[in-house]
């Protein structure tokens, strides 16, 4: 565990980057993320790619400056292909009011991308995973299940419309959600990736010392994704990321396994989870709203007791 009097937020909370502080008003945010891709489309990849990394930044209340390009390709792979990823995550880049200043590729089996990203907050503004309180209600703000949609495009039984959608959910940046809770003032928030629902939602009950309750019916889902689970469609990390919360959750008998699996489920570039004082909640959506931000569920709410632990009910 790194220590220092200016490292405001460092690696032992779990939370999504780092923050040091500079001087009174200024704390630089850090962070990296890279993966495999995730459709067949580069321009795709690499939008989706570079999303996902600058969400880390929204997720603790920054605004993302420059960023860096983390690249893995194979050599004999069309150098057009490349390109088109990095003009994915450029644009995206752009967007979000972020430079892409550079970067670095190494020849790779398998092809990787993402960003480091360096943003800018206020030091004590910064937003921690580790930070809810009891009686906060928990906001989400995308609709899960993108886990199951492209492993169902990678054994070519995602219908196209179901994947574009998921595609578009997946580019759109978490900007807008962030810059809402920052002009509410919340108490948490993570982004739900890898780990799923559970298993980030699980970060922050541990980090907060609190415990959680979420309603399983009202956790937005994406279409399609209940097609594919009836198909037995389901990514390998999902599965993981069940096993690793299961002795953190206790579910209610009602929840049937695919519900278990698809609240479990691996998300790329998925939305905030937000934990917000009761009374701000009908603030905080209606900023939401104002921000465009679609998708701005309650999901259920801190509990004082279960410390670590989340109950889902029905
Ligand atoms: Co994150
Ligand atoms: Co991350």
């Amino acid at each position: 565990m790194v220590k220092h009097p200016d490292l405001l937020v460092g690696n032992d909370t779990g939370d999504d980057a780092a923050v040091y502080r500079l001087d009174n008003n200024t704390a630089i945010i850090v962070t990296v993320d890279f993966f495999t891709p995730i459709t067949d489309d580069p321009y795709e990849f690499g939008s989706i790619a570079a999303a996902n990394s600058l969400s880390d930044v929204y997720a603790m209340g920054g605004k993302p400056l420059v960023a860096l390009n983390v690249v893995g390709f194979p050599a004999e792979l069309a150098v057009d292909m490349l390109g088109d990823v990095l003009k994915g995550g450029y644009d995206k880049a752009t967007e979000a009011g972020c430079l892409i200043v550079g970067g670095h590729t190494v020849d790779d089996a398998e092809p990787k991308y993402g960003l480091s990203v360096v943003g800018l907050i206020e030091p004590g503004k910064e937003v921690s995973n580790a930070n809810a309180k009891q009686g906060d209600v928990l906001v989400l703000t995308k609709p899960i299940g993108t886990g199951i949609i492209t492993t169902g495009c990678k054994q070519g039984v995602t219908p196209d419309a179901v994947l574009k959608n998921a595609v578009e959910i997946m580019a759109t940046l978490n900007k807008g959600a962030a810059e809402a809770m920052m002009r509410v003032g919340i108490n948490s928030c993570t982004d739900i990736t890898g780990f799923g629902l559970l298993g980030h939602l699980s970060g922050m009950t541990k980090g907060s010392d609190v415990g959680a309750v979420i309603k399983a019916s009202d956790v937005p889902i994406l279409p399609g994704v209940w097609e594919l689970l009836e198909k037995n469609v389901v990514p390998g990390g999902t599965f993981r990321n069940m096993n690793g919360v299961d002795n953190a959750v206790d579910w209610d008998e009602a929840i049937s396994d695919q519900q278990r699996l698809l609240l479990c489920d691996a998300q790329t570039s998925g939305g905030l989870l937000i934990a917000v004082d009761s009374g701000k909640v009908d603030h905080l959506i209606s900023e939401l709203e104002t921000s465009g931000v679609e998708t701005r569920a309650v999901i259920g709410e801190i509990t004082s007791d279960n410390r670590g632990r989340i109950r889902v009910a029905g």
